[in-house]
């Protein structure tokens, strides 16, 4: 059966890359969004260049257009861009998955949990697009540094959250593409814990000197 393509918004940058990479090696065809097309474009002509042979073909537009081809949209922009990034691609989205990667964290301090007005960054994304569009939120514990070495399993599970149970499937089957376990935690509303753990696992990262923290659920039954 032929692979949904993704629009990965904000794939110009780290997380996005990462997880762009990961699945165009598992046959997922990517449109890189950027805000800027000739910078899609780059960025697309860069990964195609570091792929396996098999994987799927990347290219590169405009986040709004990035949007609109794409089956399931995929957002990973630094949290204070959400609004005006999800303006550019709300028409584009109708009737779709949106996964949102983006985890609110406030500079300077990167590592104290800090929740948005909206309760997450994911129920705010959700307000804006409204409920047309099918939001999930995943990834936000999975470090970029680790996903771009397509050479080693990362050890982190990815915590699911969504109201619609067909969308965080898609979620799930996205996460094992990318070599990672998904975990279905529950409604839009358990968000904020997720976003949340991403600056503990900011902080567990200065104080031990590593770039990839990730987080493990115990207990469950595994592939
Ligand atoms: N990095 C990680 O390890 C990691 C781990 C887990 C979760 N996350 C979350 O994933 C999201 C993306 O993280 P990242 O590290 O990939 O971020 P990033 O590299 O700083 O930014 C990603 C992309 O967002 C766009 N962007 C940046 N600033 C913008 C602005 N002011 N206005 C509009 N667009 C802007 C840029 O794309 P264009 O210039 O091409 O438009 C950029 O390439 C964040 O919410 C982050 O919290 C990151």
């Amino acid at each position: 059966m032929s692979k949904p393509t993704l629009a990965v918004i904000g794939g110009t940058g780290a997380e996005g890359s990462g997880l762009a990479l990961r699945w165009a090696t598992a046959g997922y065809p990517i449109v890189i969004g950027s805000r800027s097309q000739e910078k899609a474009a780059a960025a697309a002509q860069e990964m195609n260049g570091k792929l396996p042979e098999g994987s799927a073909a990347v290219s590169g537009q405009a986040n709004g257009d990035a949007a609109a081809n794409a089956e399931i949209v995929v957002l990973s922009v630094p949290y204070d861009a959400q609004a005006a990034t999800l303006d550019q691609i709300a028409d584009g989205c109708q009737g779709k998955t949106l996964i949102t990667v983006v985890a609110p964290i406030k500079p300077p301090k990167v590592s104290q949990v800090w929740r948005p007005e909206g309760g997450s960054a994911a129920q705010e994304a959700q307000a804006r697009l409204g409920e047309n569009v099918k939001v999930v939120a995943a990834f936000q514990n999975v470090s970029a540094e680790e996903l771009k070495h397509l050479d080693h399993s990362v050890e982190c599970d990815i915590l699911i959250t969504g109201d619609d149970k067909s969308a965080k499937q898609q979620a799930i089957e996205l996460a094992a593409a990318a070599g990672l376990f998904g975990i279905d935690a529950g409604p839009l509303l358990n968000a904020s814990v997720v976003e949340g753990m991403t600056a503990l696992l900011i902080g567990i990262n200065i104080r031990n000197k590593v770039k990839g923290s990730g987080i493990r659920i115990t207990g469950i039954p595994r592939p």
